[in-house]
């Protein structure tokens, strides 16, 4: 499976606005500390330890969520590069594990939040990621309308068939000059012999 990068200038400003009921929050662990107990997932656990860690390659790690009458109907992470993403910059930052409860769809609801993320994490330095599976149509049409532009195509490897130590590499640039970068990992922009042969419509 391919997987799609798009990249968005940290400055940008996606427009989207919601219904006077539903309600945005934010927990930023460099800020709030421990996770309270409304944000308290196994998954959030990890993230505030990455954090104390120093795993991250900066402290703007964060989880907004959009909730309507108490029930959450959306939800997203904002990470910062880690071993995983090799090809991001310290100041790059990356939106992901976005989902949005069925029947709330269609309602700007991942918009919303995305154009949160941007304003609460976004500044002159960094770049906003984001990247999801070629097969994934609505994830792949929410990056364009807010702004996103496919910068490259490639996949997730698993070392010794174990997905959980994969990275997220690139096989081919399809807007190099948009992605001048500091990687992290600098030799992750390498590109594979298996990726000449990709092609994208996008
Ligand atoms: C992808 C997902 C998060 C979108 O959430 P959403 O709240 O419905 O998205 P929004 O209402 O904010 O959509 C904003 C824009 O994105 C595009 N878009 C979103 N879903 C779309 C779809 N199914 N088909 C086409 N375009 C879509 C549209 O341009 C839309 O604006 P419009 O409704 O005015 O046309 C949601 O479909 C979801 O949770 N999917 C399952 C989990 C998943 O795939 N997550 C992404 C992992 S990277």
């Amino acid at each position: 499976m391919s997987v799609l990068f798009y990249l968005c200038d940290g400055r940008a400003r996606a427009r989207a606005s919601l219904a006077e009921d539903f309600e945005i929050q934010c927990w930023r662990p460099a800020f709030d500390g421990f996770p309270p107990r409304r944000w308290r997932s196994i998954p959030n656990l990890c993230w505030w330890a990455f954090g104390k860690l120093r795993i991250f390659a900066n402290r703007s790690f964060g989880a907004i969520r959009i909730e309507r009458h108490g029930q959450v109907l959306h939800r997203l992470i904002v990470t910062p590069a880690w071993y995983r993403f090799p090809f991001m910059s310290p100041d790059d930052l990356q939106i992901g594990a976005l989902w949005t409860s069925r029947e709330a769809r269609r309602q700007q609801l991942a918009a919303s939040a995305i154009g949160e993320a941007h304003r609460r994490f976004g500044s002159e330095r960094s770049r906003f990621w984001y990247l999801t599976d070629g097969d994934n149509v609505a994830s792949g049409a929410l990056a364009r309308a807010c702004g996103y532009r496919l910068v490259a195509v490639g996949r997730r490897t698993r070392p010794l068939g174990i997905s959980l130590l994969g990275r997220f590499v690139v096989d081919r640039w399809v807007q190099r000059e948009l992605t001048r970068t500091q990687a992290i990992d600098p030799d992750c922009d390498e590109e594979s012999d298996a990726g000449r042969t990709l092609s994208v419509s996008h």
